[in-house]
């Protein structure tokens, strides 16, 4: 009978010097296999003396039990360096120039979200984000938009199932649910904006059922409507890059502010060609007012104290405006050839120093 000494010096040897995973594996089905070495072995006991069997067997299974444990640790090895080589092999050299038929482009949806956010953080506003699934109550009823207003009807929302505890959610329909979680939280001063995707049951070549907006909120204990009228005419202006851009502030309604008002800029079409600036014609960009205090009481503060304002705007509006985009559907198209024709280089990052206009 083989001395299992010598049995395990050998195999312990072909397994270190194993070539590969398959005669590894070959190793195993030639021991440990159905027809193995050792299982042959094993088999064998079944002849000896019981005091013979008991021995031969306890050194067969430490045997087994050593040399699965010896296959097991070289396949590890092996595995790690088949991908350590890999790794070596496939290196990407970061440091070489991007290859300009790959250049990847910015989209002038995250372009103009950057220009609005380096604008107004310059004028002191900090950026503020929330979810796009809302609860009925952020959405309308604290904004002062109560269960049978008129103005849910407008507002062509997407209604999704209750959550587990019975509160009726939505997908956001504008960014104003952000100022009443900013303000249930926040003592003002506040002065945030938030932008970020909306969602209307709505499509056609002007509107499009997910769209982005950016929200402004401003509360402090005296700030008032002259403070709403330069904060928007200022960015206005510096967002057009036009210093005489003519702004005016129309008497609108909305439910959360009072008074409110509807913003336009002032632009021409002479030659049959849309141009902003100074002209005879107007474009409506945004709309705002004086926060209600109706909301403020709701968020837990206080109106006898505080007041302040807040503004809404489409971005793909802005954009469109800005960049001279005909068509809003082609901003979701994913279509490269777009993308490559109104995209933005990644390195040109708005910035005031030098006009946000680069
Ligand atoms: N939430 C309004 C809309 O979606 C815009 C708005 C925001 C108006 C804040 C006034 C103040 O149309």
């Amino acid at each position: 009978m083989q001395d299992t000494h010598s049995l395990r010096q050998e195999l312990l040897e072909s397994i270190g010097t194993a070539a590969d995973l398959e005669a590894l594996e070959q190793l195993r089905v030639t021991t440990l296999g159905r027809r193995g070495r050792i299982t042959d072995l094993m088999r064998q006991l079944g002849t000896l003396s019981p005091e013979l069997r008991r021995s031969r067997g306890q050194d067969l299974n430490r045997l087994k039990t050593d040399v699965e444990a010896a296959l097991e640790e070289r396949r590890q090895a092996m595995a790690n360096s088949a991908l350590e080589s890999r790794l070596l092999e496939e290196q990407v050299d970061i440091t070489l120039p991007a290859r300009p038929e790959r250049r990847g482009m910015v989209h002038p949806i995250s372009q103009t979200i950057d220009a609005l956010t380096a604008l107004f953080c310059e004028m002191g506003f900090t950026v503020v984000e929330g979810p796009h699934i809302e609860t009925d109550y952020y959405n309308f009823t604290a904004l002062n938009i109560p269960p049978e207003h008129p103005a849910r009807q407008e507002q062509d929302t997407f209604y999704l199932p209750a959550d587990p505890t019975g509160t009726p959610r939505v997908l956001r329909t504008h960014t104003s649910p952000v100022q009443v979680r900013v303000m249930e939280r926040t003592t003002p001063p506040i002065r945030i904006i938030v932008p970020g995707r909306t969602f209307r049951s709505d499509h056609d070549a002007t509107h499009s059922p997910m769209f982005h907006q950016v929200e402004g909120l401003v509360i402090d204990r005296s700030t008032h409507m002259g403070h709403l009228k330069g904060c928007l005419i200022d960015f206005c202006r510096a967002f057009f890059g036009v210093d005489d851009l003519p702004v005016r502030f129309r008497p609108s309604y909305f439910p959360f502010t009072e008074p409110s008002a509807e913003v336009d800029i002032g632009c021409t079409r002479a030659g049959g060609e849309l141009r902003i600036g100074p002209g005879d014609d107007w474009l409506e960009i945004l709309g705002s007012g004086m926060v209600h205090p109706r909301v403020l009481a709701n968020c837990g503060i206080d109106p006898d104290i505080y007041q302040g304002f807040a503004f809404g705007m489409g971005i793909e509006r802005i954009a469109m405006l800005k960049y001279g985009i005909p068509d809003l559907r082609a901003f979701y198209d994913c279509d490269l050839r777009w993308l490559r024709h109104y995209g933005f280089l990644p390195l040109r990052i708005p910035a005031i120093p030098g006009g946000i206009d680069r």
